[in-house]
This record gives structure tokens, C-alpha cells and sequence, in this order.
């Protein structure tokens, strides 16, 4: 099954698609995208696409030159099997095959104001205390590397967790969550993607340093 992922990614897809990181700090780009795949999401090193002959698995294809790869390659080592997580099943150049966790992003719950229960942030809570036990610095955890699956919390994103910096995302994320997300609001708001955009936009000016 794996190897039969394996031959179609480095036959077919990789020869046709076509993706570019225009600016770091945003989502890359996907100009050319082969049938009959789908891109499932885009973050601002990779894209993230899926083959509908192959369900529970995904391909993380890394845009040219942005690195990162083998350190991602070594966080799912050191996690292993665990709920709140993905796993990496193989490694090739420039792309990881990973478990396909299905579920909606928190920042697309906000987008679409779908409510986010506090079992969600738990479970993240607990999760990212797993992969400190591991040796792991949780990293870049935010509203797109995080989604909800069956009322649980699942992390999509590890690329970052062996940056040795401290990252303050998950806590000010949770901090709103907390102010904003009140019961009042819950599955009432929707909140247009052109203040999310500001609001990330405003939240990297203030934490640059
Ligand atoms: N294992 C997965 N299963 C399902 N969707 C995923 C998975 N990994 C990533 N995604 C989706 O693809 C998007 C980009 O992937 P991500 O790993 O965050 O890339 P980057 O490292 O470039 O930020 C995520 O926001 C999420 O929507
Ligand atoms: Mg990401």
C-alpha cells in the first residue's frame, strides 16, 4: 500500500506539481496541482495533498527551498504512536508521507463558527505536555496547526518542535480563546478571513523583536 503510494508520488505527482513559498511568512502556493490529487492544505513550508485511491494518507510536499524536512522526520520518530498526532510512514525528497488526520482546522472553525469545546484545548494541553516528556519544544502551535476531530484535539504540525526558542502561540491562542469564546458567542459568530488575516498579520508585528 505504502509502496504503491510511494511509485505514484515520485511518478506522477511530483513531475507535475508545481508549488512555490513566495514569502515565508505566508502560505505557499500551489500553481499546478496533477489529477486527480487534492490539496487538503497549504502551510507556509508545504503543501499538504491527498490521492483519492489512498484514504487514510497524506503527502506533505516541501516547496522548493524551504527546509526542515529531517528535523520533521525526527519529531514523529520521538512521538511515536500517539491520538493526538500524526505519524510519518515514510520519508522521501522533498516529502513525507504522514497518517491523514481528518477533522477542521480551529482556524477554520472560527471561520466558519463552528464551537470549539474545551475537551479540544485539553487534549492540546496534554498532547504538547507528551511531546515535552519526549524531549520536544512545542513550537508554532496556532490556530491552522491545530484542528478538532470528533469534539477531540488533534496537533497537525510538528515541523517546528526542535526549535530550541520558546514559542508563546498555544498560550496567547488559548488566552482568546478563553476572553472571546465565551458560551454567548459559541456557533453564533462567524469571523470573516480578513480580520483572522489581520489579526495574524497584527500578532507577528507585536511579537517581533
Ligand atoms: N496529517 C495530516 N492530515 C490532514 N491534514 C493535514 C495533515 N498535515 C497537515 N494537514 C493540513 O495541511 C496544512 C499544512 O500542513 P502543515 O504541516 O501545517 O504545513 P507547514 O509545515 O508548511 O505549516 C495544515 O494546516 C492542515 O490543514
Ligand atoms: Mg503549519
Amino acid at each position: 500500500m505504502i509502496s504503491e503510494f510511494i511509485d505514484i508520488i515520485e511518478q506522477e505527482l511530483l513531475k507535475g506539481l508545481r508549488i512555490e513559498s513566495v514569502d515565508p511568512h505566508d502560505p505557499i502556493e500551489v500553481q499546478f496541482l496533477p489529477k486527480p490529487w487534492k490539496l487538503v492544505g497549504a502551510g507556509n513550508y508545504a503543501a499538504v495533498l491527498s490521492h483519492p485511491d489512498f484514504n487514510g494518507l497524506v503527502v506533505k510536499v516541501y516547496a522548493p527551498g524551504r527546509a526542515g524536512l529531517e528535523e520533521e522526520v525526527e519529531v514523529y520518530r520521538r512521538l511515536g504512536k500517539h491520538p493526538a498526532y500524526s505519524e510519518c510512514y515514510h520519508a522521501g525528497s522533498p516529502y513525507l508521507i504522514l497518517r491523514r488526520l481528518s477533522g477542521i482546522t480551529l482556524y477554520n472553525c472560527v471561520l466558519r463558527g463552528v464551537p470549539i469545546p474545551r475537551q479540544v484545548i485539553e487534549d492540546i494541553d496534554s498532547a504538547l505536555d507528551f511531546a515535552r516528556s519526549k524531549g520536544l519544544n512545542p513550537h508554532d502551535v496556532h490556530g491552522k496547526n491545530v484542528m478538532l476531530k470528533d469534539g477531540r484535539g488533534v496537533v497537525v504540525d510538528v515541523s517546528d518542535f526542535l526549535k530550541a526558542e520558546p514559542c508563546f502561540m498555544w498560550d496567547d491562542l488559548k488566552k482568546a480563546y478563553g476572553r472571546f469564546y465565551s458560551p454567548v458567542f459559541i456557533g453564533r459568530v462567524k469571523v470573516p478571513e480578513w480580520m483572522l488575516t489581520a489579526v495574524r498579520k497584527g500578532y507577528r508585528y507585536f511579537k517581533r523583536s
